[in-house]
Order: C-alpha cells, then structure tokens, then sequence
C-alpha cells in the first residue's frame, strides 16, 4: 500500500493534520515529535510532549459505510498491540474499548475519529495512535499511566522503527477488517482483555457486573444481577470497581 507520510516537529494534533491533508491524498500518514493541542477520546487531553512519545495518525477509507465502522476502533488496538510483539512484548492488555495497558497502567490510546462518507458507501476516518514511549513525568494525566521504556526497561525503544511497525499492522489491520469485519479480530481481543472476571462498574454507578468479553460487534458484556447486558463504546464507559 502507498502512504503519503509526512514527519513533523510540531503540530497541533495529527488527527487534525491528517484532516487536513485528506482532501489532497487518500492515505495521508502524520506523525509529530510533539502535539500542541493532542486530543484524546471523550474530549479529553492527550499528554503530548516534545521528543518523547509517538503521535500517529493515519487517514483510511474503509470499505462498508459507517454500520461497517462498529469494532474498527477495537481491531487497530489489536493491530498496535501485534505491532508491539515485534519489540518481544507479548501481554499488553486491552481496556475496552481501546486502551493500551501495561499491567495496571495505560500507556497507549486510540482516537478513531469520522471524517466523512464518500460515494458508494466507503467512510473516511482518521485513526490517531499515541503511545508513551520514553515519557517519565507528566503533568495532568489524570489516571495511571506508565511508558513503553518504563515498563520495559532497554535499549529497545526506537520511535522510527516501532512508528514502521504500528503502521504496517495498521495496514494489514484495515485489510482484514474490510474483509472480514470485526469477527476476525475477536478471539484475539479477548486474549487481551484487562475487564474479563472482574467486577466492573458503568460511569455512574448505574450497573455492577463481572466482565464476560465482547459480542460480534465489539460491545462489550457485563454479567449483571438482571443479566448478561451489552454496552455500546461510547454510550457508557466501564471501570473496574
Ligand atoms: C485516548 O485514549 O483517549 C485516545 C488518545 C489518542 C491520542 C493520539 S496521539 C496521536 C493522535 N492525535 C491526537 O490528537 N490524538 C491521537
């Protein structure tokens, strides 16, 4: 596949960028040594500073229009993770429905975000990857956090090479989502899952179950008391209790 990959000291967030530049390509790639307004998913703030970490976006056309959309945002976290095991790191988690953690701690985050629909039904999106890499201290990170280089101490943290990586299963990811949906990456999301067994709460304390994986779609399932309820990415958010 062809990518039209731009390097860049300083942006305000390669989602933004990436934006930007779709009208002129059709696979604009943006990466940022830093982000001035990085942004992260449900309006927040995404630690962006200079040097340390990667800031990735990819612009994509899927194939499907936007039902096709439902569980995308899940299988690029799996895409990141694969990319990942090529550094020799095997148990990154995945909190639904796309955090990247390492043990109790998140260090990556996806932001899948729609740009638009195009003819004959295929969807434009602009999918940003931040991973911490080599960051120590952050001011205003407002939950756990940890870095790539933190939790896996080493010479092996080379933000080029694992920015090829990243793309590269991103690539194949969207491939084998196109065709065959979210289904081919199930299985392997639920290897990865950090809610599974445990006793989960939605925001606002409205519904308490244990974690019992994702349906079809990507939603995922919480035994409750009344039942085995499924919860839609971005209706509620779940926490473990
Ligand atoms: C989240 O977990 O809330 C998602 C974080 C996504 C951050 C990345 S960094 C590269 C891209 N540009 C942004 O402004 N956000 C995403």
């Amino acid at each position: 596949a062809r990518i039209d990959l731009a390097v860049l000291d300083e942006v305000d967030s390669t989602n933004a960028e990436v934006a930007r530049r779709m009208t002129a390509s059709s696979s604009p790639v943006v990466i940022a040594d830093r982000q001035t307004s990085g942004r992260g998913r449900r309006g927040r703030n995404w630690a962006s500073p200079k040097g340390q970490n990667l800031y990735l976006s990819l612009g994509l056309t899927i194939k499907g229009g936007f039902s096709a959309l439902d569980g995308l945002s899940l299988a690029l976290g799996v895409a990141v993770a694969d990319a990942l095991g090529q550094s020799g790191i095997s148990d990154i988690g995945l909190k639904w429905p796309n955090d990247l953690f390492a043990g109790q701690k998140k260090f990556g985050g996806i932001l899948v975000e729609i740009q638009g629909e195009l003819q004959e039904g295929s969807v434009q999106v602009i999918a940003g990857i931040g991973l911490n890499v080599h960051m120590s201290e952050a001011g205003g990170v407002d939950q756990p956090w940890t870095s790539l280089a933190l939790r896996w101490p080493g010479e092996r943290w080379v933000r080029n090479q694992l920015a090829g990586r990243v793309i590269r299963h991103v690539l194949m990811a969207v491939d084998e989502f196109e065709a065959g949906g979210f289904l081919c990456f199930r299985d392997r999301w639920q290897q990865r899952d950090i809610f599974r067994g445990r006793s989960l709460v939605a925001r606002g304390g409205d519904m308490t179950g244990y974690g019992v994986g994702i349906d079809e779609c990507g939603n995922y399932l919480v035994d409750t008391a009344e039942g085995v309820m499924s919860v839609r990415a971005g209706d509620i958010s779940l926490r473990i209790s």
